[in-house]
C-alpha cells in the first residue's frame, strides 16, 4: 500500500532512499519516486515501473544532497502513470511530498483550491496536500503551513515532504505506519523499520496523530495542537542481513526456509497475559484478513477443543457487519503487519462494543499491537515477499501455544517443516503440471482444511491460476461437477482421524480422472495416486507443519514456471492500510 521513506543526514540522500525504496518495495511497486533538496534547489525525478526501472532510466543516484523523500506506489486514487507516481510538489515545485493512505476529502480541498488559481498535475487525492500546504503557506512559515494543512485532512495517511532550501524534513501520521529510524546525526522516516535497519535499531513508532519535523541535528514530535509529544523509544534486534535476499533467487523461497529458524523463537513467545486473557474470556472472536484468516481458523479449532469455549475466526472486513461482541468477548486479532485497515477497524469494533483485545503480530510497535491490551509476537523477523509464508507458520506455532501450552512434542515443529523442505526437488518437478493449468482443487478435512485453503491462495496470488479450497466432504455437494479428465486436485491426506474419509474423497475424484496430488504418508494412498508428496510420519498436530512448507513451494515453482515474480504478484501489496 506504498512504501514512503524522507531521510536527513549527513550521507547522500539518494542512496539512502534508493536503498529503502527497495526494501519497501513489497509494499507497492507500480510507480515510484524521488525528491532531493541539495545545491540544485529541490529536485524531483519520478515515474511509472518498478523502482529498479525508474531510477536506472532516471539517475535518481545522480542527485546531490542530504535530504530528501522517495515513494514506491500501489495505487488507490489515479491510474499507474507518470504524472500519479509520487513525489507530488505544488504549483513553484518548492516543496514536494510521499503519502502512504488515502485522502477522503481530497475532492473539496481540491475544488477549494482550483478557486485559487492552483493547478493539479495528477489525478492523486495526494497532490492536493501539497498544493494546501502551498496555499498555508502565503500566511505562515512552512512549519505551522504543513500543521495546519495536516489537520484539514480526514482519511489515512503517512506523509514525508521536503522543501527548497531546506535540510529538514517533515511529517505525519494517521492510521498508516509511520517509524523513525534515530541515528547518529542522521533520521530516517519510512513506513516500515525494515528500511531504516541499515543505519539504525533505535527505532520511534510513529503515534496516531503527530508531525515529525527532523533536521541532521535533532528530531522533534509534535501532537496536532503544536505542543510536543514524548516520543517511545525502542530497540529492535532485527539485522538488515535478515531483510535481504542472502543468496536465494527470491524472498519467497527464503523465507520458507527461514521457517525453521523462526518456530523455535516463535514458540518460545512469552504466552502468560494471554493466556490469561483466553481464560478469562466469555468467548473468543478471531478477526484477520487473508493467510491470517487461514491460521484464525486453525486456532478457533484448537481453542475450542482445549478450552470448551465458543471460539470463532471472522474475516476481519466482514466483522463488523456479521459479530455481536460484547463485554466479556476477546478479540483476538491475528495480523503479520498489525497494520491491515481491515483488522484495525474490526479491532476497534470490537473493543468499542466492551471487548478485550488481544493482538498476534510480528511487528514490535505496530499500530495493531498498540491498541491490544496484550499481545504476542511472532519473532518471525522481517517477512518482505508479499506472499506470507514464515509469518504464516509461526502464527500456527503460537495457536498451538496458546491451545496447547508447552507440550513437549512442540519441539518436533520445526523438525517436521525441515523434512518437507528437503522435498524441494520433488515439489520441483511437478511445476511443469501447473504451467498450463486453469483450475486446481484443494482438499483437506479437519485441521488439514485451513492448510488447504492456504495453499490454494497462495497458488492463485502467486500464479494467476484459478485455486480452491474444499472441505473433502463438500466436493460431492455441488464442486465434484467441475471434475473432468486431467483437472489437478491436490489432497491433504495425512495419517489422522480424517485419512478414511479423506482416502474415499481421493477415490471420488480419481475416478472421474482428476490428476491427483497427494500428500500423504499413507502408503495406499501413495500407490493410488498421480504423484504423492511425502509427509513424515508423527503425530496428528504435527501434520500441518509437515504439509504447509510443500504447498508454499508448490505455490512458489508453479509461479516461477510461469514467468511471474513471486516476490511482486501482480495488483497485491504486503500491508494493505485501505479498508
Ligand atoms: C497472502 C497474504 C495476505 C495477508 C493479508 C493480511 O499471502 O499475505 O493474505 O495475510 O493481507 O495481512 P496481515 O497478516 O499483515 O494482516
Amino acid at each position: 500500500m506504498c512504501g514512503i521513506i524522507g531521510y536527513t543526514g549527513f550521507r547522500k540522500a539518494s542512496d539512502v532512499i534508493l536503498r529503502g525504496l527497495k526494501t519497501l518495495e513489497y509494499r507497492g511497486y507500480d510507480s515510484a519516486g524521488i525528491a532531493v533538496s541539495g545545491p540544485k534547489g529541490l529536485e524531483i525525478r519520478k515515474g511509472a515501473g518498478k523502482v529498479a526501472e525508474v531510477s536506472e532510466s532516471l539517475l535518481f543516484s545522480s542527485l546531490e544532497g542530504n535530504a530528501g523523500i522517495g515513494h514506491t506506489r500501489w495505487a488507490t486514487h489515479g491510474k499507474v502513470c507518470n504524472e500519479n507516481a509520487h513525489p507530488h510538489a505544488n504549483c513553484s515545485k518548492s516543496i514536494a511530498l510521499v503519502h502512504n493512505g488515502v485522502i477522503e476529502n481530497y475532492l473539496s480541498i481540491k475544488e477549494a483550491l482550483s478557486a485559487e488559481g492552483h493547478k493539479f498535475e495528477s489525478e492523486t487525492d495526494s497532490e492536493v496536500v501539497a498544493h494546501l500546504i502551498e496555499e498555508n503557506m502565503k500566511n505562515m512559515p512552512i512549519e505551522r503551513a504543513f500543521q495546519e494543512s495536516i489537520k484539514a485532512l480526514k482519511g489515512s495517511y503517512a506523509i514525508v515532504m521536503a522543501a527548497r532550501g531546506e535540510n529538514r524534513i517533515f511529517a505525519a501520521r494517521k492510521n498508516s505506519p509511520l517509524i523513525a529510524g534515530i541515528g547518529k546525526g542522521e533520521f530516517i522516516l519510512a513506513s516500515d523499520i525494515t528500511a531504516a535497519l541499515p543505519y539504525t535499531k533505535k527505532i520511534v513508532p510513529v503515534d496516531e496523530e503527530r508531525i515529525v519535523i527532523a533536521s541532521e541535528k535533532e528530531i522533534a514530535f509534535y501532537d496536532y495542537s503544536g505542543k510536543e509529544a514524548n516520543p517511545n523509544y525502542m530497540e529492535v534486534d532485527w539485522t538488515a542481513e535478515t531483510a535481504e535476499k542472502g543468496g536465494f533467487p527470491h524472498f519467497m523461497l527464503k523465507e520458507i526456509y527461514e521457517q525453521k529458524l523462526a518456530l523455535p523463537e516463535s514458540l518460545a513467545a512469552d504466552v502468560k497475559d494471554a493466556n490469561a486473557l483466553i481464560e478469562k474470556a466469555k468467548n473468543i472472536h478471531i478477526i484477520a484478513c487473508g493467510t491470517s484468516y487461514h491460521a484464525g481458523l486453525v486456532l478457533s479449532i484448537l481453542l475450542e477443543k482445549q478450552t470448551g469455549k465458543f471460539a470463532k475466526a471472522f474475516i476481519a472486513s466482514e466483522y463488523p457487519f456479521i459479530a455481536n461482541p460484547e463485554k466479556g468477548t476477546l478479540a483476538l486479532a491475528i495480523s503479520q503487519s498489525g497494520e491491515t485497515a481491515d483488522t484495525m477497524q474490526a479491532a476497534r469494533f470490537a473493543k468499542a462494543a466492551g471487548a478485550k483485545l488481544l493482538a498476534l503480530t510480528n511487528v514490535v510497535g505496530s499500530s495493531l499491537s498498540r491498541l491490544a491490551d496484550s499481545t504476542v509476537y511472532l519473532n518471525a523477523g522481517p517477512e518482505v515477499s508479499v506472499a506470507a509464508t514464515k509469518t504464516f507458520s509461526s502464527q500456527l506455532a503460537l495457536a498451538y501455544r496458546l491451545a496447547y501450552g508447552s507440550e513437549p512434542w512442540a519441539k518436533e515443529i520445526p523438525r517436521a517443516v525441515e523434512k518437507a523442505l528437503a522435498q524441494e526437488q520433488s515439489v520441483k518437478s511437478l511445476s511443469s503440471r501447473f504451467k498450463d493449468a486453469n483450475d486446481v482443487f484443494f482438499i483437506g478435512r479437519g485441521l488439514s482444511y485451513p492448510i488447504a485453503m492456504e495453499g490454494a491462495l497462495k497458488l492463485k496470488e502467486l500464479s494467476y491460476i484459478h485455486a480452491e479450497a474444499y472441505p473433502g466432504g463438500e466436493l460431492k455437494h455441488g464442486p465434484l461437477s467441475l471434475i473432468q479428465p486431467g483437472t489437478l486436485v491436490v489432497a491433504l491426506a495425512p495419517s489422522d482421524e480424517s485419512l478414511p474419509k479423506m482416502h474415499g474423497n481421493i477415490k471420488e475424484v480419481k475416478a472421474r480422472g482428476a490428476f491427483v496430488i497427494a500428500l500423504t504418508d499413507n502408503p495406499e494412498i501413495t500407490k493410488e495416486v498421480d504423484f504423492a508428496l511425502h509427509v513424515e510420519k508423527s503425530r496428528p498436530e504435527l501434520y500441518p507443519f509437515a504439509m504447509l512448507p510443500l504447498l508454499q513451494m508448490l505455490a512458489y515453482y508453479a509461479s516461477t514456471s510461469r514467468g511471474i515474480d513471486p516476490d511482486r504478484p501482480r495488483n497485491l501489496a504486503k500491508s494493505v492500510t485501505v479498508e
